[in-house]
């Protein structure tokens, strides 16, 4: 995803920062970030969307996930100048104005969140599975949540919800 307009931005600063522009949540934003800084951390202090969250700051726990152009991806292994150009959703971006997404509902009434901290990552990567299955198998779901960690709820729960929010029909696959 690295651009030439990465590239002349580099010239037009001394301090090593270049500006990334891209969309998050569906805003155009341009941010201003040394070219290797983790997308997670820019998100996280840059645009203070810490719903965002670090776990192991190595691609193993999922909790970093957001969505790019439509993939599920370990922010915390995104070089931001990576993202020149894309469109990106963080959890912040997950609910319709007021309105939760029904992933977010069914982690609610299911009780699928504990301490939170696998949460964001844990919704996306639903969001994420029903955007490319909307009618997921048990095996879709279980597939679709492999790469999210969860040190708190045994995954039950967040299994439930994810059954919850595709539609009751899916519980028989179980
Ligand atoms: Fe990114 Fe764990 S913090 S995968
Ligand atoms: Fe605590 Fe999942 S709710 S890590």
């Amino acid at each position: 995803m690295m651009t030439d307009d990465v590239k002349e931005t580099r010239s037009d600063t001394n301090d090593g920062k270049v500006s990334v522009r891209c969309t998050v949540n569906g805003e155009a934003v341009t941010l201003r970030a040394y070219p290797i800084a983790r997308l997670l951390d820019v998100l996280r202090e840059e645009l203070k969307l810490t719903g965002t969250k670090e776990g192991c700051g190595e691609g193993e726990c999922g909790a970093c996930s957001v969505i790019i152009e439509g993939e599920l991806v370990n922010s915390c292994l995104v070089p931001v100048a990576q993202v020149e150009g894309a469109s990106i959703k963080t959890v912040e971006g997950v609910a319709s104005g007021e309105t939760l997404h029904a992933v977010q509902r069914a982690m609610i009434e299911c009780g699928g969140a504990q301490c939170g901290i696998c949460t964001p990552g844990m919704v996306l990567a639903a969001v994420s599975l029903l955007e490319r299955t909307p009618q997921p198998t048990a095996a879709d779901i279980r597939e679709g949540l492999a790469g999210n960690l969860c040190r708190c709820t045994g995954y039950t729960k967040i299994f439930e919800a994810v059954l919850r929010a595709c539609g009751e029909s899916q519980k028989s696959e179980r």
